[in-house]
């Protein structure tokens, strides 16, 4: 269903979305033959929207998801984590430009878009609207949460829209050296002395609800997932990418002695997936529609480094007129 009309038929789905349904039968059997759809490529107009909603949650995600770890950069213990974690915070603000540059070839202006971030029209990642408390929320973050983000990107990056799909691709391979970061960070504090243990296993407790709401709503409450995963936009839905991470992680997790927040966390090996309890789906809204306990924080931060560098872009605007040439 899509919205509250089924889109299975294509001429259906055309009248729906009031497209030429022969081009949109085009546009179809393009995507199934595996091929990209480019900017200059013919697209549903839906295709366009549900692309820059998403692309730009995502820039949007990376720009805001380097406020909580960049916190500790000043704190960090010791030159080479330091050293380390400025990477990572560069890397991540990359991702945005990525991201960005993706959007604008479906039309939106990056300032256009930076302004819906600010003014709280545009939503980015949950998870980001949690304070990093202590050091070892930086490793948590660092290990899951890219560990989160990288299995749905290497999933997405097999998809249909190429600027999309390249930005992906690109970000993966940053993305794992800061898994492997976060997963020397976290087994150096899981090995460590007491203290050590109990910081990082008080910062699993704390990250584990918000990884869960990461990949999103459960399957029936997704309002998205059919239309997107129908033109292969998005490639697994929320539940089957949740059922990956569980798979992938909760033995890595245990192995190091940590353990998971959820005595309802169980795998029925018959049918190979995970049960586990409702990881509260009302504070997951809440969270997303800017009620977090950090998303004014957030956003008030993005807001000054937008009024802060305003001279910048109007410098560099002003120098780049003298270059174009006088005819
Ligand atoms: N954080 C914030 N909002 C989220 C969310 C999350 N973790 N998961 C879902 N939502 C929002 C959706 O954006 C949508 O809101 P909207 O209609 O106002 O845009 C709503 O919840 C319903 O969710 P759903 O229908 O499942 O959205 P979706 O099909 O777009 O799936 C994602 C959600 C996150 C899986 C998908 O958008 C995605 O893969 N995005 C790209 C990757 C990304 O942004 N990663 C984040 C940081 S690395």
């Amino acid at each position: 269903m899509y919205g509250n009309v089924s889109v299975i038929d294509v001429s259906e789905t055309a009248q729906i979305l009031n497209e030429d349904p022969v081009r949109l039968e085009q546009f179809e059997a393009k995507i199934a033959r595996g091929e990209k759809i480019e900017p200059y490529d013919w697209m549903p107009k839906e295709y366009r929207r549900q692309l820059i909603r998403m692309i730009e949650q995502h820039a949007h995600s990376e720009i805001i998801g380097a406020l909580p770890e960049g916190t500790w950069i000043t704190r960090a213990p010791g030159f080479k984590r330091k050293m380390a974690l400025m990477a990572k915070v560069q890397d991540e603000s990359g991702h945005a430009q990525l991201l960005y540059n993706g959007a604008e070839t479906l039309g939106k202006t990056r300032e256009e878009m930076i302004n819906d971030l600010i003014n709280g029209k545009s939503k980015y990642s949950n998870v980001f609207n949690y304070p990093a408390k202590t050091w070892a929320d930086t490793a948590v973050i660092a290990w899951l949460v890219d560990a989160s983000a990288i299995i749905n990107q290497v999933l997405n990056s097999k998809g249909s829209y190429g600027p999309y799909c390249r930005a992906l691709e690109r970000i993966c391979m940053e993305e794992s050296f800061h898994l492997r970061y976060g997963y020397d960070n976290v087994t150096t504090l899981a090995t460590g002395t007491p203290v050590q243990r109990e910081m990082v296993q008080d910062a699993l407790n704390r990250w584990w609800k918000p990884i869960m709401h990461f990949f999103g709503p459960p399957d029936n409450a997704s309002v998205h997932s059919e239309i997107l995963m129908r033109w292969k936009v998005k490639m697994a839905s929320n539940d089957d990418m949740r059922q990956q991470f569980l798979n992938q992680y909760v033995p890595k997790i245990l192995e190091l002695g940590l353990s998971i927040p959820d005595p309802n966390l169980v795998k029925n090996k018959e049918i190979g997936k995970w049960s586990y309890s409702d990881p509260d789906w009302n504070e997951f809204f809440e969270v997303i529609r800017g009620n977090g306990p950090c998303n004014k924080e957030r956003l008030a931060v993005r807001r000054m480094a937008e009024e802060n560098g305003a001279w910048v872009r109007k410098a560099l605007h002003k120098n780049a007129a003298y270059t174009v040439p006088l005819s």
